[in-house]
């Protein structure tokens, strides 16, 4: 049988020469992490594997706090989703939540063309409200690539708000907590991340968002 990609064995033995280089360029890099994680910042990407959070930002482990779902959809009850933000925000005191989506997302296409692929479908149900909620402004571009691009950045702005609209998020402002969320996407084709307007870190700023956005 041929494979172009590598058994566990070759994983694992991997994992060994990375941790050698690791504690090889600083000898305690495994012991300081292994007392307390402090990163400063908290991702919710997308679970596509060409979007790694660490790679992409040139973070080491301990540095971001991670969730990823198909389509980096954040739902108000979804437990998941709302304990990591809770945790992070709470415990961590994590300053900075960043809700990065791609170009080229399989779950974004999904759901704008309808397509059926099972189960999932429920779960891109939240970004087909995101397209239904924009369907105006989606059917002014001039075709079906232009509007899957811009779908793809609308997701993105939505499940900000989405994040600012949590209890956890509306908590940590009303006691004067200093949160921002960023919205960022990624260029598959060229390694980029790009913003898409202004953080979110006040009510007010979830507003105007909103009224940009004609919802
Ligand atoms: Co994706």
């Amino acid at each position: 049988m041929t494979t172009d990609h590598p058994s566990l064995d070759v994983l694992l033995e991997r994992n060994r020469s990375w941790a050698e280089l690791m504690t090889g360029s600083d000898p305690e890099f495994f012991a300081r992490l292994a007392r307390q994680q402090a990163p400063r910042y908290l991702w919710i990407g997308c679970s596509d594997s060409r979007v790694p959070a660490n790679q992409i930002l040139g973070l080491l482990p301990g540095e971001i706090f991670v969730h990823r779902n198909v389509a980096n959809v954040v739902v108000h009850s979804d437990l998941n989703c709302l304990s990591v933000i809770q945790f992070a925000v709470d415990v961590l005191k994590i300053r900075h939540i960043i809700v990065c989506g791609h170009y080229g997302c399989g779950g974004v296409a999904a759901a704008m063309r309808d397509e059926k692929l099972g189960l999932i479908d429920n779960w891109l149900r939240h970004v087909q409200d995101v397209r239904n909620r924009n369907r105006d402004e989606l059917h002014k571009l001039p075709d079906a690539h232009a509007r899957l691009l811009r779908l793809c950045e609308l997701n993105v702005l939505s499940q900000a708000i989405n994040v600012a609209e949590t209890t956890l998020l509306q908590d940590a402002w009303a006691r004067g907590q200093p949160v921002e969320i960023h919205s960022l996407i990624y260029g598959l084709d060229n390694g980029i991340l790009h913003q898409l307007g202004p953080s979110l870190a006040a009510p007010t700023a979830v507003e105007q968002r909103k009224r940009a956005l004609g919802w």
